[in-house]
């Protein structure tokens, strides 16, 4: 599939992905609609693109909108998505990641669409029996989100069997990058760096697969241009695990904030050092996705960890409103790595 010229529809195309595809469908040509309902997206996050493409805002349980968004479009990438979604309230994330699924599969087959990408997670397959894990891993997600995420790989493989669309399902690893939310552990670290704080580790053993942002929209484009698949899982990541008392060191050392910190944070309970931050009651021991049937495709990860941090270090230094730093609370800069790379 060629795409240039290809009518493309992005769910969630405002947030921090989907705004990295949208780019990069723009840069290829393809003519591109934005679907999002701005709850967790930004209009500053398609700045750079948005004489270029258009802008529906819309929700995606609201499938009359969005019936209409998709009426003549070749490929849908869906990435809209409620993050989070917990044991004591799992409804909205139910709702709109099962539902709001469904419903771009039942509109797109609709409206003709030939091909449809979604977001899974490296969630899915909850507590790791080995690692790296491949896309046979038993699944026994242990958050109500990853549920949802499953939910929607068996939707998407009944509507490819009923309406003939291409299905591709993307397990993400963590994915990091500028235009990220702040919340996940990177952003913890790299938001109290750039306030010359230095790390606080809570554990330090988990283990996680960091891939950068620029790395999953290559396999993206790989994904629209193939030809062929009817539907297919991908895991999408490095395969390489880190964990997260050396992301600590890294991001410490880079920054010149000293050697990190260790608190004892039982499970489920708050922080004393990092303010409105806590433990998280449940935690994957380790999330290192085998990926293997993603580099058959002759796609490979090019940016490494150390760079991927200093380029999104060097994001958040120029936006810091947008974890929340105001300009006054920036260190001077101490990072010596360009970011090179790719
Ligand atoms: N970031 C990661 O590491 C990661 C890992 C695994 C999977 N994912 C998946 O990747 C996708 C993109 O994640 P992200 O990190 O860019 O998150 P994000 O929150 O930045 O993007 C999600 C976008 O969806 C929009 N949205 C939410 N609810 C909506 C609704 N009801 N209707 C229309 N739009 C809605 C939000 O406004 C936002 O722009 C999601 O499906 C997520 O589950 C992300």
């Amino acid at each position: 599939m060629s795409i240039e010229r290809l009518r493309v529809v992005i769910t969630g195309g405002a947030g921090f992905i989907g705004s990295w595809i949208a780019e990069s469908m723009v840069a290829a040509g393809a003519r591109v609609t934005v679907y999002d309902d701005f709850s967790r997206g930004f209009h500053e996050n398609l700045k750079r693109i948005k004489g270029d493409i258009t802008i529906v805002e819309g929700d995606v349980l609201d499938a009359e909108r969005l019936g209409r968004a998709l009426d003549g479009a070749d490929v849908v990438s869906h990435q809209a998505a409620v993050i989070g979604g917990t044991v004591e309230d799992p409804i909205h994330c139910l709702q709109v990641n099962i539902e709001g699924s469904v419903n771009v599969f039942r509109c797109s087959a609709r409206a003709g669409v030939q091909k449809i990408i979604f977001a899974s997670s490296e969630t899915i397959y909850g507590q790791a029996r080995y690692v790296p894990e491949d896309e046979a891993h038993p699944s026994e997600p242990l958050l109500p989100y990853a549920v949802t995420k499953l939910a929607t790989e068996h939707y998407a493989r009944i509507y490819q069997r009923h309406y003939g669309m291409q299905m591709i399902g993307l397990r993400y690893s963590n994915v990091y990058g500028s235009r990220e939310w702040y919340g996940r552990v990177s952003t913890v670290f790299l938001k109290r760096a750039l306030e010359g704080k230095t790390p606080v580790i809570w554990g330090g053993d988990q283990i996680r697969d960091f891939l950068y942002v620029s790395d999953l929209v290559d396999f993206h484009t790989r994904c629209l241009e193939m030809e062929g698949v009817n539907f297919q899982i991908f895991n999408v990541s490095t395969g390489v695990g880190t964990p997260i008392g050396e992301l600590a060191r890294i991001i410490a050392e880079m920054h010149g904030t000293g050697e990190p910190l260790r608190e004892d944070v039982a499970a489920g309970r708050p922080s004393r050092l990092v303010q409105g931050m806590g433990r998280a009651l449940l935690e994957c021991k380790a999330m290192v996705l085998d990926n293997t049937r993603a580099r058959g495709t002759g796609w490979w990860p090019r940016v490494d960890l150390a760079d991927g941090l200093a380029r999104q270090s060097m994001w958040l230094r120029e936006n810091p409103q947008a974890w929340g730093l105001s300009p006054e609370s920036l260190r001077r800069p101490s990072i010596e790595r360009s970011g090179g790379g790719t």
